[in-house]
């Protein structure tokens, strides 16, 4: 019996889920690496869709707290689409359960959740961006982003650097990094850990003819020498994801080049910021703190 769980975190599994002929599957590369670690699988898949194997089961733990209601029926649709048998296991109300099922069930409205929408920087042109249920700020460019790309583009431009080596980390459908790009040509780094942030940025730098590329990870990457470092981090858990970037920024930069962050309350993040960097400048923007360090 060839069985896939998907929407399942380390935290919900347990051995004897995961004996016989079981693989599971994780959209976030952080997720991937957890499981593999606590549970020593070879088949554990890590993809922006269902992966294309003949399953004989397909199990799928989903719920309103657990993911947004339009990737809850993306991953439905694709997994009813697989033809194999499917069970859900929802965490929530009956009703919202039964309402993800009628619409599902409906197999002739085979619904599209990508998504295109527009951005741009002041003197800038409008870029027409794409995203997929599961990338942030799906369907729409985020407050904090736009500020961090309208500070990182002013202040890139008026340092006349040519064709700086941007990273731009927890890029998301790559909106930060490609503004910038629109308005000083850059070598551009994406990284994110997930694998539709990641699928969608791909696909926005080649309609966008910019230069560069996607990088799928949790933990940065291993390059250096980047002029500048653009990170707008997730902020829970404590600042650990941020702390992730702020590293990353530190040994990929090179000596004199610029990090950037971006953060609602400049309060919260300064002191840790300030561990990884000596000196910490703040730059408001759009009800926004943008927090400049120099390597
Ligand atoms: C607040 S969003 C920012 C997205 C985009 N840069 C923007 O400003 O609209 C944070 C992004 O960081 C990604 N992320 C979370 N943990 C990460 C990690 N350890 N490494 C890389 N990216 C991560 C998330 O998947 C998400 O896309």
């Amino acid at each position: 019996m060839k069985t896939l769980l998907v929407g399942y975190k380390v935290s919900d599994l347990t051995n004897k889920m995961l004996e016989g002929e079981v693989a599971v599957h994780t959209l976030d590369i952080y997720h991937y690496h957890s499981i593999k670690k606590i549970f020593k699988r070879d088949r554990v898949i890590c993809s922006p869709h269902i992966p294309d194997e003949p399953w004989d089961l397909i199990k799928f733990r989903t719920g309103p707290k657990l993911m947004s209601g339009e990737l809850a029926l993306d991953l439905l649709q694709e997994i009813a689409n697989t033809g194999a048998k499917w069970e859900l296991d929802y965490v929530g109300r009956e009703r919202d359960r039964n309402e993800l099922l009628d619409k599902v069930r409906d197999r002739k409205r085979q619904r599209v959740f990508r998504a295109e929408w527009e951005a741009s920087l002041p003197g800038g042109p409008k870029l027409k961006l794409c995203s997929y249920p599961g990338c942030f700020c799906h369907r729409r460019g985020d407050e904090g982003g736009l500020a961090l790309a309208e500070v990182v583009g002013r202040e890139l431009k008026a340092s006349g650097i040519e064709r700086p080596k941007l990273l731009d980390m927890g890029c998301g459908s790559g909106m930060v990094g490609l503004l910038v790009n629109s308005v000083v040509k850059c070598d551009l780094t994406l990284i994110d850990s997930h694998t539709r942030a990641i699928e969608a940025a791909q696909e926005n730098m080649k309609n966008l003819g910019a230069e560069g590329k996607t990088v799928l990870s949790d933990n940065g990457t291993d390059e250096t020498g980047f002029d500048v470092f653009a990170g707008n981090p997730p902020y829970y858990s404590d600042y650990r994801i941020a702390e992730v970037f702020l590293d990353t920024a530190r040994r990929c930069l090179k000596k004199g080049g610029a990090c950037y962050t971006v953060v609602k309350n400049a309060e919260n993040l300064r002191p840790v910021q300030e561990r990884y960097f000596p000196q910490v400048e703040t730059i408001n923007r759009r009800g926004y703190a943008i927090l400049k360090s120099y390597a």
